[in-house]
């Protein structure tokens, strides 16, 4: 039930005990989550009064030029979450290899592992557009008191224990679900307070909104290419309108409120797709499934998938159940 005057920390603690292995573990690991997006919240509102806008000169581990801001998020959540002792590993978008936080110290009993796109759309700061951070919990597989190894980090999408998305835009929102739907929270800057804003929120079954990067049309594959010419014809309630911010937090929480479709297919530059399975799509899968969308990469639901690697990528699609359905036939 929604009550706007809960806050995220009220939220959490009511809700602890209906989490399976509830041992307020979880709890304090999604309250650093939440301290660390209001630091980061604060800087993200400052870009263009100080100097954290444009890249660092330095590019990240896939290649891609790193943001100033794409810097300060990664340490700001990797050292909230190990100065709090609350978990035992950490995989980063920016970081090459996972984090082991004493892992094999007998007395940490930290049993779960963070995935984070610590900020994603990093294209769209300069520009004072909505950017997000994504984040994915998960149990360790490992024994309690040894090394984490890669296998803790490389569970399939359905082990998730957790998963949110933090939205820097218009307000600030906090996203999040433990398998129990979705819930999301509105942040009150002036008082530096999330307060519940969406209970239980629910992808609309169709819609009429398709996002996709149309300038790689050439190079999609033709069941994309005809999806595409599909959702332009004039027929029944098409044409669909075509919004692409080029962020997926804002894409995917766009199309989660009014309905839609967001499809990241192969390219000629990224024949395996370019969105990161275990930092973007597994948590966006997670959230979407959990409000009634659906998620594939064109053989299979993006959570079935077993991953091979921490930085692999693959094609993403997902949204409202009935238009991925549709999209499924021209596969
Ligand atoms: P990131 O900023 O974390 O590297 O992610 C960018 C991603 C994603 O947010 C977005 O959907 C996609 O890249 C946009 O890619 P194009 O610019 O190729 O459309
Ligand atoms: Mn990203
Ligand atoms: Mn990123």
């Amino acid at each position: 039930m929604l009550n706007k005057n809960q806050t995220l920390g009220e939220f959490i603690i009511k809700n602890q005990t209906s989490f399976k292995y509830s041992s307020g573990e979880l709890s304090s690991l999604i309250n650093s989550i939440r301290l660390a997006a209001k630091v980061v919240n604060h800087e993200v509102n400052k870009a263009g009064l100080v100097d954290i806008i444009g890249p660092t000169g330095d590019k990240n581990i896939q290649s891609e030029k790193q943001q100033k801001l794409d810097v300060y998020a990664n340490e700001k959540f990797i050292n909230t979450l190990v100065n709090r002792n609350i978990v035992c590993g950490i995989a980063s978008e920016e970081e090459q290899a996972f984090i082991s936080i004493n892992s094999n110290d007998k007395n940490n009993q930290n049993k779960y592992v963070v995935l984070i796109d610590p900020l994603d759309g990093s294209s769209n700061i300069d520009v004072n557009v909505s950017v997000g951070t994504i984040f994915s919990i998960y149990r360790r597989k490992s024994k309690i008191g040894t090394e984490v190894s890669i296998d803790d980090f490389l569970q399939s999408g359905r082990h998730q224990v957790a998963a949110g998305y933090i939205i820097y835009g218009t307000s600030t929102m906090l996203f999040y679900t433990t398998g129990n739907g979705v819930n999301g929270f509105t942040l009150n800057p002036a008082i530096g307070t999330f307060y519940h804003s969406h209970a239980n929120i629910q992808f609309p079954k169709h819609g009429n909104i398709y996002s996709i990067n149309e300038g790689n049309y050439l190079q999609f594959p033709d069941f994309v290419k005809n999806y595409i010419k599909f959702c332009q014809e004039e027929e029944g309630d098409r044409p669909y309108t075509s919004r692409y911010i080029g962020s997926l937090v804002s894409d995917f929480h766009r199309n989660m409120i009014k309905g839609g479709i967001f499809l990241y297919p192969p390219t000629a530059k990224n024949p395996k797709g370019k969105l990161r399975l275990l930092y973007e799509c597994n948590p966006i899968a997670f959230i979407c499934e959990q409000a009634g969308g659906l998620a594939i990469n064109g053989e299979k639901n993006i959570l079935d998938i077993q991953p091979k690697e921490l930085h692999q990528r693959i094609p993403f699609y997902c949204g409202s159940e009935e238009m991925i359905q549709q999209f499924q036939k021209f596969i």
